[in-house]
């Protein structure tokens, strides 16, 4: 990180007012500090958890797990912070690239996988950087416990339907699924986030949503 960055953003240094709760690599991009898991909690982790909402809402309707969410923007990370010391929650935000899970995770270690509205990658050349790109659900196929879950939403029409043929492909089965978030019956327990508060807010747009379980 150059003195320069540090300066125009001053997020870089306040998340270090979270020593507990931000993870934030050292220079050789290792953690001095990942927790260690308790094996009597479920694992949930959110990859691109933004500000933290999904993270504040799932922990208030289930407190006991072991809650990390990545992501890599330091205001979204310090915001996180802010909001799970205001409500009293435990819960754990890592400032790097989500496919750095392996050296944090063993194996068959995490039950939940949660991706809400990743980074589309819209054209062809990009999509090999899609989070649900077949590179990664390896990734996540080999972290998740037997019978563990992807829960996965996107506006991005074609982002969407390529990752569920992506993880039928990667040894998922896909057992919940709508285009329509909005005016299906899984509405009832969806946890909007703050991007989706946009389109809520703006031009709505339809949300695909999935939950696909690991199998193979
Ligand atoms: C479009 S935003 C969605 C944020 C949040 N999930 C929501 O629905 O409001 C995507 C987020 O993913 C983060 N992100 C993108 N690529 C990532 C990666 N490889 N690892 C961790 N976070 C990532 C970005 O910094 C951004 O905050």
């Amino acid at each position: 990180m150059s003195s320069s960055t540090i300066e125009v953003n001053p997020y870089v240094r306040k998340i270090h007012e979270f020593p507990e709760t931000i993870l934030v690599p050292g220079e050789d991009g290792r953690f001095a500090l990942f927790p260690q898991l308790r094996s009597d909690m479920p694992v949930v982790v959110e990859i691109g958890s933004g500000s933290g909402n999904h993270m504040i809402q799932y922990l208030t309707r289930m407190p006991r797990c072991q809650y990390f969410g990545y992501e890599l923007r330091y205001k979204r990370l310090y915001r996180t912070a802010q909001k799970l010391a205001e409500a009293k929650q435990q819960g754990y935000v890592v400032q790097c690239f989500a496919q750095k899970m392996p050296e944090h995770f063993a194996p068959a270690s995490i039950d939940t996988l949660i991706i809400n509205f990743p980074d589309p990658w819209a054209k062809l050349k990009q999509r090999k950087n899609r989070i649900m790109a077949p590179q990664n659900l390896k990734i996540f196929h080999s972290l998740l416990k037997p019978g563990g879950v992807v829960e996965f939403k996107s506006d991005h029409h074609e982002y969407f339907l390529r990752a569920r043929e992506n993880l039928l492909d990667s040894g998922f089965a896909v057992e919940a699924y709508t285009l329509n978030l909005h005016g299906s019956a899984y509405s009832a327990d969806n946890i909007i986030t703050e991007f989706e508060r946009m389109f809520l807010h703006k031009v709505p747009k339809r949300i695909g949503w999935l939950r696909a379980r690991k199998v193979g």
